[in-house]
């Protein structure tokens, strides 16, 4: 089942961020940690310039993302992560890849990678730097994106990034904005979003949108109510954003979970809940979302569902 579960008694038109506490995660490791490592690595290795991107001058930011990924990890993972300091020498041992390294850190000569390239390949997270008063895009290293890329969004403040949606929950920007400007050091947030998707691949960079456009319109004839819930997938993200203390950046960070549709459904509380939120989602949401050609189907699949099986 998914860890995460944003679905209430309706759809949220509110920005949903609740602080993270200091026995939460800020990145989260799981069961699909070694497979989701191997296919983040193999993305960047095809296409490294499409995955990772950052404008000059935001070394120190990323050097900010290395310090407090690292810490993190070892903090809440001790078995599986090892960080030793001596001064700037910094050696790291990750037990679950059986890879160690010692690096300078500030010195990124000593990394095979720009650092927050490097730490990327630590975790399932996509990595998003975002700096300035306007929250402008500056560094990123997304390799599972629902529907965008970097290529469209480096250099883009915060509210141009959300520029398709903006006219649909301009409040909640709003409010997501403000929280941009006054995010304080030490005080990290999180959010939960969700979408449903005829694919479960975890890369929907922008370069897979056509692809899975026509996927969409060649299954749709095939789409009922008996068969949606095998066809459909659930994909929820944890977003986290924290302030970096020595940058003043941001780090969005995106671990990406799906699931199912059946799977989910098969839980009737879930089911419900799902159907009361995809029932009062706006139009325009729904066709941002790209739902509403399966809607009506989902949404007797969902109400009748103890009538059907996985
Ligand atoms: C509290 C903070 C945030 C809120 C409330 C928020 C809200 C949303 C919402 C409602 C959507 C529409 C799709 C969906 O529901 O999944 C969306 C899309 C998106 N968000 Fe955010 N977001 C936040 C932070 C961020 C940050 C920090 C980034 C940094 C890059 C970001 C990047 C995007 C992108 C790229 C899209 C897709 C836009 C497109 O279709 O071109 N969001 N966001």
């Amino acid at each position: 089942m998914l860890p995460y579960f944003p679905f209430g008694q309706r759809f949220n038109d509110k920005m949903g961020t609740a602080p993270l506490s200091e026995s939460d995660r800020l990145v989260e490791v799981d069961a699909q940690y070694s497979p989701e490592i191997t296919l983040k690595r193999q993305l960047l290795t095809e296409l490294p310039d499409y995955y990772f991107q950052t404008l000059p001058d935001y070394e120190t930011a990323q050097w900010d993302v290395v310090d407090i990924i690292l810490h993190n990890l070892a903090r809440f993972g001790p078995d599986q992560f090892t960080l030793q300091k001596n001064g700037d020498r910094w050696h790291w041992e990750n037990h679950l890849l059986n890879e160690a390294i010692t690096f300078t850190f500030g010195d990124a000569t000593t990394l095979p990678y720009a650092p927050l390239d490097w730490v990327g390949r630590q975790v399932q997270e996509d990595l998003i730097v975002l700096a300035g008063n306007d929250a402008t895009l500056v560094a990123g290293q997304l390799c599972f994106a629902n529907d965008w890329c970097l290529d469209e969004k480096i250099g883009l403040p915060f509210g141009q990034i959300h520029a398709p949606i903006m006219p649909i929950v301009e409040p909640m920007m709003q409010a997501a904005q403000k929280l941009m400007e006054r995010l304080p050091i030490g005080r990290p947030v999180w959010r939960a979003n969700w979408s449903v998707k005829i694919s479960d691949q975890l890369d929907m960079t922008s370069r897979h949108t056509t692809f899975l456009q026509q996927r969409l319109a060649d299954r749709l004839p095939t789409l009922t109510p008996d068969t949606i819930g095998d066809q459909l997938y659930i994909r929820v993200e944890r977003q986290t954003l924290t302030r970096l203390p020595r940058s003043g950046a941001i780090l969005f960070g995106i671990h990406t979970y799906q699931n199912r549709l059946a799977v989910e459904a098969a839980d009737l509380q879930r089911a419900k809940q799902m159907a009361q939120v995809f029932s009062t989602t706006p139009q325009a949401m729904l066709d941002y979302k790209s739902m509403t050609s399966f809607l009506p189907t989902l949404l007797t699949y969902l109400n009748n569902y103890p009538s059907t099986s996985i």
